[in-house]
């Protein structure tokens, strides 16, 4: 029988996770869940056939440009793939997959958890009551804006945006999407297509942004599309920081334009920027999206199938370069 290949695991993956790769692979593990440097990651993979990595691994052309001959596959723990050079992965005949589907609804909870939490003003609420400074109540106090019954722009109508409009639709929400491609009309569900962000954005209540980070969504979000937004809009953010303009979008918060915005993910994570944190009319969470249980171990065995499809000579099933 063939040595069974090797795999080398870059963060602390759930322990079912790990228990699978011991039992079919050689595996280069990190129980200190340490993060590991560019040449760290090189040295490691020296020994190794495939990589099994998070998105906090920025596999840029030149780091994959010195990976050693043997590695042949990046695996991701990871749905958006913004952290790996595709093109330069294709040029050295490396595998790279990802974990779609799997996290839809964890990340959808999160969207619906930032549009309740930023329109009802959660954290100032919570910050409130945890300093002891809560004490008064009036008609007046804390009132913030509803989310039933409103309109909800998706952008980037994929697996986890049309997780969130069913949810949304619970709060009897009028959906709006925006996406590469209008969907087929049962999974539409009588949601609104419009053909272009700026048409759709006049329209939106409330902006979620679910598309993935590509060069053509850098920034998608700016100070002159924010400005498309009706008065008092909301925006929530589950996908990558640098769709968004933050500059912009601080701006927008700071004047009032936006009523609040609700973030999960940012340009440069975890160092965010701290005008962001001085303004207080947001929902801040530290890229929880996916954090759930049943979704970490389900990311983990859709990585392993991956790399089990590869060391079989079959193609993987998500294979995105
Ligand atoms: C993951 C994510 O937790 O899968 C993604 O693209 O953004 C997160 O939900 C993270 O990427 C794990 O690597």
């Amino acid at each position: 029988m063939s040595e069974r290949a090797a795999i080398l695991v870059t963060r602390k993956l759930p322990e079912a996770v790990e228990a699978r790769l011991k039992r079919d692979y050689r595996v280069l593990l990190n129980p200190e869940d340490a993060l590991y440097p560019s040449e760290k990651l090189l040295a490691l993979s020296r020994d190794a056939d495939a990589i099994l990595a998070c998105h906090t691994e920025h596999f840029n052309a030149e780091l994959i440009d010195q990976l050693p001959e043997r590695i042949r596959a990046i695996a991701n723990f990871s749905v958006g793939v913004d952290h790996v050079d595709l093109e330069a992965a294709r040029a050295r005949g490396l595998i790279v997959t990802n974990t779609p589907d799997v996290l839809a609804d964890a990340t959808a909870e999160v969207a619906i958890l930032l549009m309740l939490g930023a329109a009802r003003r959660a954290s100032e609420g919570e910050r409130l009551v945890r300093s002891g400074e809560w004490n008064t109540w009036s008609p007046a106090f804390m009132v913030g804006t509803q989310v039933t019954g409103k309109r909800l722009g998706i952008l980037g109508m994929g697996r986890v945006g049309q997780v969130t409009a069913r949810r949304a639709r619970g709060f009897d929400m009028f959906i709006h999407y925006h996406n590469r491609q209008r969907l087929p009309a049962e999974l539409e569900a009588g949601a609104t297509f419009h053909d272009s962000v700026e048409d759709m954005l006049p329209h939106c209540d409330f902006l979620a942004v679910h598309c993935p980070s590509t060069p053509e969504t850098q920034d998608l979000i700016n100070a002159k599309r924010l400005a498309l937004l009706p008065d008092g809009a909301i925006l929530v953010n589950v996908a990558r920081g640098n769709v968004v303009d933050e500059h912009a979008l601080i701006a927008a918060l700071a004047s009032g334009r936006l009523r609040a915005a609700g973030l999960d993910v940012y340009k440069n994570e975890p160092d965010i920027l701290p005008a962001l944190r001085a303004v207080t009319n947001t929902f801040l969470l530290p890229h929880i999206g996916s954090a759930t249980r049943e979704t970490r171990d389900a990311m983990g065995f859709r990585a392993l199938d991956n790399l089990d499809a590869i060391f079989s000579g079959a193609e993987p099933g998500d294979r995105v370069a």
